[in-house]
C-alpha cells in the first residue's frame, strides 16, 4: 500500500483524492488517510502532493514509520466509530 505521513497534517491539499482511480483515499479531521485494503499501489497519487506526504510503503522515511500503522488504524476507527477508543 501507500501510505499518507505527516506532511499532509493540517495542509490538506487533496491533489492526491483526483488522482486516485478507486477513490481509496479518505479524509479525517487532520489529514487524508490511504484505505491499505483498498490501494493498488498504481502510484498515482505519489507524484502529485505537492508536500511529499506520500510513500510506497517500503520507501517511508523512518521518521514516518508510524504513519503505515496510522493510515490503518484511521479506518478501524471510521468502522466502529461507536466503538472507538482513542489513546
Ligand atoms: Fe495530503 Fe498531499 Fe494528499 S498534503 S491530502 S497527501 S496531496
Ligand atoms: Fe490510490 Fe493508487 Fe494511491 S490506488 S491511494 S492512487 S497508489
Amino acid at each position: 500500500t501507500y501510505v499518507i505521513a505527516l506532511p499532509c497534517v493540517d495542509l490538506m491539499d487533496k491533489a492526491c483524492v483526483d488522482e486516485c482511480p478507486i477513490d481509496c483515499i479518505y479524509e479525517g479531521d487532520r489529514m487524508l488517510y490511504i484505505q491499505p485494503d483498498e490501494c493498488t499501489e498504481c502510484g498515482a497519487c505519489e507524484p502529485v502532493c505537492p508536500v511529499e506526504a506520500i510513500y510506497y510503503e517500503d520507501d517511508l522515511p523512518a521518521e514516518f514509520s508510524v504513519f503505515t500503522a496510522v493510515n490503518a488504524e484511521f479506518f478501524a476507527t471510521v468502522g466502529s466509530p461507536s466503538s472507538a477508543v482513542r489513546p
